[in-house]
């Protein structure tokens, strides 16, 4: 019978299929329920540093900071904990409740506050840690260089102060996207999340405003995960975590065979429910039966591009072939 367990990050998951960080994953309830569904791991909800600011502004409503600086320290750090404790009491019970890895999220502003942050999770007995790492690069007078050493530098920060596996989930908005990636996994990335979807804008023509393109991705979307990690799961050793767009089990399968060790999935379970996991693990369990595949280990990364008899020619033939129209 096939085995779908798989190692990511040093974590022994039963199967490759993480509930990614979103509100399926924000209350011990919701994350109980991703546990009870079959999921392999849980990553919860980010904590974003501005929501403990901005509440504990909305805490300390206008209070007089001059009259009263003794006081607003105290209630600045009461509301900081406050919001702070919520979350730590989460992990906390999260890890009592479930059997499976419960992996928390945290995207920072300032560098001091990744480490701490950091540190509070492994207190409470978090398994790893995902950094949301998000740093837009729309600024024209900010080099390409700089955006990238601001992701070593929390990288290097949270890893020398914590033991635990840590993982960057990051967008794809690098130039020299493979050289940075390996960069990362040799400064320590345990794992990579490759790739976040951010908010993306759309233009309501109707009343001339900017909306939302949605929050849900769709199916054709996992392309430009799976194209890279094919490119990239041979050069690196940090484990990938596939994300973006992977909606049924044959993509899936698709990104084990380009070199994922798990994968994360969030649309498609907000449309069509938990219940869709184990319709996913059976599908993977049938097509590893049917390839004589026993275990996840068999068959991860062997269409990668380093596993390719002429991985020089890979993207190349991909693409001639693709113009020319051969499939
Ligand atoms: C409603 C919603 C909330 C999300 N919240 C977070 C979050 O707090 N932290 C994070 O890293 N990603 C967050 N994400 C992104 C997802 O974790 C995931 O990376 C993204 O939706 C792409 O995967 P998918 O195509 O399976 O949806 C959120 C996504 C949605 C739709």
């Amino acid at each position: 019978m096939a085995d779908l367990s798989t190692l990511y990050m040093g974590l022994k998951l039963k199967n490759p299929i993480i509930v990614a960080s979103s509100s399926l994953t924000s209350t011990l309830d919701s994350v109980k329920r991703c546990e009870d569904a079959g999921a392999g791991a849980v990553v919860l909800k980010s904590l974003f540093e501005e929501q403990i600011t901005s509440d504990t502004e909305r805490m300390i409503g206008d209070m007089d900071y001059n009259a009263h600086t003794d006081a607003y320290d105290m209630f600045s750090t009461a509301g900081t904990d406050y919001y702070m404790n919520e979350y730590l009491g989460l992990v906390e019970k999260a890890k009592a409740s479930l059997s499976i890895p419960v992996i928390p999220s945290v995207n920072c502003v300032s560098s001091h506050n990744w480490i701490d942050y950091a540190e509070r999770f492994v207190s409470v007995g978090a398994d790893a840690l995902e950094l949301n790492v998000f740093i837009l690069p729309s600024n024209p007078d900010t080099d390409g260089s700089v955006i990238e050493e601001a992701y070593f530098d929390i990288l290097r920060d949270v890893k020398k102060h914590i033991k635990i596996p840590v993982a960057l989930k990051i967008g794809y908005h690098f130039s020299g996207m493979a050289n940075f990636i390996r960069k990362l996994s040799r400064q320590g990335a345990d794992g990579l999340v490759l790739f976040n979807r951010f908010y993306r804008i759309d233009i309501d023509t109707k009343n001339l405003k900017l909306k939302s393109a949605g929050f849900i991705s769709s199916p054709g979307e996992m392309a430009l995960s799976l194209q890279w990690i094919a490119l990239l799961s041979g050069e690196i050793t940090s484990d990938i975590s596939a994300a973006t767009g992977i909606h049924d089990g044959n993509s899936i399968v698709k990104q084990i065979l380009a070199g994922a060790s798990s994968v994360q999935l969030c649309s498609v379970l907000m449309n069509e429910g938990l219940d869709t996991i184990s319709e996913m693990k059976q599908y993977i369990e049938s097509w590893m039966n049917e390839k004589n595949f026993n275990t996840i280990a068999d068959f991860k990364g062997i269409l990668s591009q380093k596993s390719s008899t002429h991985p020089e020619s890979y993207e190349r033939s991909q693409y001639i072939k693709a113009l020319v129209g051969i499939s």
